[in-house]
């Protein structure tokens, strides 16, 4: 699906991955409607009058059913489900309220809003919906107990929405996201390192990132996968669970 010209709707794009996406889609044509929580606190220095701002916070149903009574959301082609928080560390360390929170942005937020949203993109001449999982919703390491449940989640709704709209003009892109340097990622090694080494875990820019994504929905793609060890990681957890589960298990020490 081309960008040029389309609304791209995209939640969490005020920083890290989500603000990439969106000059990236920016560069290519695309109008942007950036779903964020404060939005008065955005510096769009890069923008201009095919950007537009929206108020949400995914962490609550309210916020989440006011934002889809804005009717800039019709004219929506894309929506690319980003917007994302971190839970880490032994599930006894993990706070609860962090741990609601983030099932509720990572998972349970972005099914009610593609459920509404696919609605309005279903009456458009071609839509897709993009959901930003990670490599944790498929390798499912120590450590990442919660976070990695609500990004498989991700990874199965996507999987079993794509079924669901087949004959439709929606098409879903599932992306598995890598090691990207953004905030989330300079989180990981406060949360791990007690526990594993993590000093092997690589990164890539936002930039890098945002092209390889915005090159998978030009072409359709319906999974975005990564390469290098990484990507030799998933075939493994994917094809030798159990196998996968003994390598990762013997880096890890409680
Ligand atoms: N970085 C990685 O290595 C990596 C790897 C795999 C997957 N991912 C996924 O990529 C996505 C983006 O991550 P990132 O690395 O860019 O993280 P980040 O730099 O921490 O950015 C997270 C984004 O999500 C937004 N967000 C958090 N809670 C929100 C809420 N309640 N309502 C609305 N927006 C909220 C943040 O907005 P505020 O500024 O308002 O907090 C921010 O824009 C996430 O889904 C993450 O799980 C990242």
């Amino acid at each position: 699906m081309q960008l040029k010209d389309k609304l791209v709707l995209i939640t969490g794009s005020n920083r890290g991955i989500g603000l990439g996406f969106a000059k990236e889609a920016h560069s290519r044509g695309a109008r942007l409607l950036l779903a964020i929580r404060s939005p008065s606190e955005l510096k769009l220095d890069w923008a201009d009058e095919r950007v537009e701002t929206i108020a949400l916070d995914m962490s609550s149903k309210e916020s989440i059913e006011r934002f889809l009574s804005d009717s800039r959301l019709n004219e929506v082609d894309i929506l690319i489900n980003n917007a994302g928080q971190l839970t880490g560390g032994l599930l006894e360390s993990q706070d609860l309220d962090q741990i609601y929170s983030m099932f509720q942005v990572n998972l349970v937020g972005l099914i009610h809003l593609t459920r509404a949203m696919m609605l309005k993109l279903i009456n458009r001449p071609e839509g897709m919906i993009v959901n930003n999982a990670s490599v944790s919703g498929v390798m499912h390491l120590p450590c990442t107990t919660t976070y990695t449940a609500a990004k498989t989640g991700v990874v199965a709704f996507s999987s079993s929405l794509r079924q669901d709209l087949k004959g439709t003009k929606i098409k879903v892109l599932t992306l598995i996201t890598p090691g990207v340097k953004t905030r989330m990622f300079d989180e990981i090694a406060p949360k791990y390192s007690k526990h594993m080494d993590v000093s092997s875990i690589t990164s890539i820019t936002t930039e890098e990132y945002a092209k390889r994504v915005m090159n998978a929905i030009e072409k359709n793609k319906k999974v975005l996968s990564p390469g290098g060890l990484e990507g030799i990681g998933c075939f493994m957890a994917r094809h030798f669970p159990l196998l996968f589960e003994r390598i990762a298990s013997s880096q890890f020490k409680r």
